[in-house]
């Protein structure tokens, strides 16, 4: 095996690459090639420097040591237009497309002077090379189109073109796209699509892809470096390449146990805790009922539009059921939830999907966010204790893993799967009777994964109730006691994974 290296140059070679946040050491010593028409996947646990690699050929970071050479020549750069000069463009999680604005002028957004005839903009040629850039790279959208109307995924294919035409621009020789975690957020089918986009793009571009999904990379990528700790540990090429093979090298032992922890799983108790009958929101879901068990684990299943976002929300008062009963306990709650608070007040916890937006305060260090519902519990003489805050901060940040150099770190100098953690941490600390967790693994590696499967385990096995909408069918199916399957907004079918796990197909039946 060998790191960075190929029998002839490599198009785009970076060497020696280290970096630190103040006492962070990032990167050290990272080399990481790619040459045209390859797809590289990047894979790594969380914070194991992937994101500050990519940043920094993307001129978004400097590193404090190494260097980059495109085609033998050694380049430099001090901030992101330098890297675009070189065909170099990045696609981040947190979109760049503007809602307000079309397609096209999204296309090209910053780089108008290049349509500027006599200082007046002109629209009707920006029109005209969205409309070639868009038919080339086989993108079907109109460039006309309100950018608000776009679904995830096409507006990544958006951030892509505009990258491919802006390497056109500068005359670079190879368009370099990197994809930091670009399926984190989509569905099977947008994934699918991406995927056929990708294939097809990596003939007259190269291609960097960052994912926590190991199914991905292996079925994508031509090679694939692995990142641990902010080091190289191993760089495999398409024929050597596997999921345990891959797992091994991140986490840097063979996982033991089996993964969704199913001999964890306990029979649910008698004692209804939640109670929903023909629960109805006039724009998302009709005649909803179930009921959650004490310790219990309940999965609902659906596509994006199956209802199933909005009822979970709904369940904690984000948003409205327009009729219906809900019980909590057996007690009618449903005139008293109009609030997340109410429904704190009442015992349920909502673990949000984007919680980089919806739950942390990114300004805070993670110590103040992950007690952040517990601070009553934590006052001695009317005011919050830092010991007490410090002693469950520190054993919350033990029990899931969260990688910082220190507890007082901002949340906003985290890597993106440790801000996800410390919004798990937040509510597994909370002490709710009834916890609904929108995607509670995503973004998180493939260690932690398992570490947070234990951790809900051993949540149920102490009474909690948890209501979670997955990542994928096998981790629903893996972790539930119960699935509900929901299709246009309507519950398909309850199906029960107590004495035997039904299949991904048997779901899949329901769902399409
Ligand atoms: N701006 C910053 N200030 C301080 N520390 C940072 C900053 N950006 C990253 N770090 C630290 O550098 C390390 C690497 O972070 P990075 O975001 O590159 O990880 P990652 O591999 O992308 O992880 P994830 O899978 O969670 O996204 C982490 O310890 C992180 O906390
Ligand atoms: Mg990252």
């Amino acid at each position: 095996m060998k790191i960075g290296s190929n029998s002839m140059d490599p198009f785009l070679n970076m060497v020696n690459i280290s970096k630190s946040f103040l006492d962070v050491k990032a990167l050290q010593e990272v080399n990481l090639s790619i040459n045209e028409n390859e797809i590289v996947g990047l894979v790594g646990e969380n914070g194991a420097g992937k994101s500050t690699l990519v940043k920094i050929l993307a001129g978004v970071y400097k590193a404090d040591q190494g260097k980059i050479s495109i085609d033998g020549k050694d380049i430099y750069f001090n901030n992101p237009q330098d890297a675009k000069k070189h065909g170099i463009g990045i696609v981040f999680q947190e979109q760049s497309i503007l809602n307000n604005m079309t397609v096209y002028e999204n296309l090209f957004l910053g780089q108008e002077k290049f349509f500027l005839n006599f200082g007046v903009l002109s629209k009707e040629r920006m029109l005209k090379e969205a409309c070639e850039i868009l038919a080339e790279l086989d993108i079907d959208i109109v460039p006309t189109r309100n950018a608000n109307t776009l679904s995830f995924v096409q507006r990544e294919m958006i951030e892509i073109a505009r990258n491919v035409w802006l390497a056109r621009k500068s005359n670079a020789k190879v368009p370099i796209i990197l994809l930091d975690e670009p399926t984190t957020a989509l569905e099977q089918n947008d994934i699918k699509f991406l995927f056929q986009k990708l294939n097809e793009l990596k003939k007259h571009t190269a291609i960097i892809f960052i994912s926590h999904r190991l199914e991905e990379i292996v079925t994508l990528c031509d090679r694939v470096y692995v990142l641990k700790d902010g080091k190289n540990v191993g760089c495999f090429s398409k024929d050597d390449i596997s999921e345990n093979l891959l797992r091994s090298k991140m986490v840097g032992k063979e996982l033991v146990g089996e993964f969704y922890q199913s001999s964890m799983q306990r029979k649910a108790g008698e004692k209804v805790v939640l109670e929903l009958k023909g629960c109805f929101n006039k724009h998302a879901f009709y005649d909803v009922s179930f009921q959650l068990k004490e310790g219990e684990i309940l999965s609902i299943c659906g596509t994006i539009g199956s209802g199933k976002e909005a009822l979970c929300k709904a369940i904690f008062g984000i948003t409205k059921f327009d009729s219906g009963e809900v019980y909590i306990d057996g007690v009618d709650v449903k005139g008293s939830i109009n609030s997340p608070m109410d429904a704190f007040n009442k015992g349920i916890g909502y673990i949000p999907e984007d919680r980089r937006n919806e739950g942390l305060i990114l300004n805070l260090p993670i110590f103040e966010n992950i007690t952040l519902t517990v601070l009553k519990k934590l006052k001695s003489h009317g005011m919050v204790s830092r010991k007490k805050q410090f002693e469950v901060t520190e054993k919350m940040v033990k029990k899931i893993d969260i990688r910082s150099a220190s507890i007082a770190a901002l949340c906003k100098n985290l890597s993106g799967g440790n801000q996800q953690k410390v919004v798990l941490g937040k509510w597994l600390l909370s002490g709710n009777k009834i916890l609904v967790m929108s995607h509670p693994t995503r973004g998180v590696d493939v260690g932690a994964k398992q570490q947070i499967y234990t951790l809900m385990r051993e949540m149920v096995n102490d009474g909690v109730s948890l209501i979670t909408m997955g990542d994928s069918f096998e981790e629903d199916i893996g972790l539930a006691n119960r699935i509900i399957i929901m299709k246009d907004g309507k519950i398909m079918t309850i199906i029960d994974a107590n004495e035997s796990k039904p299949t991904s197909v048997d779901l899949i039946k329901y769902i399409v």
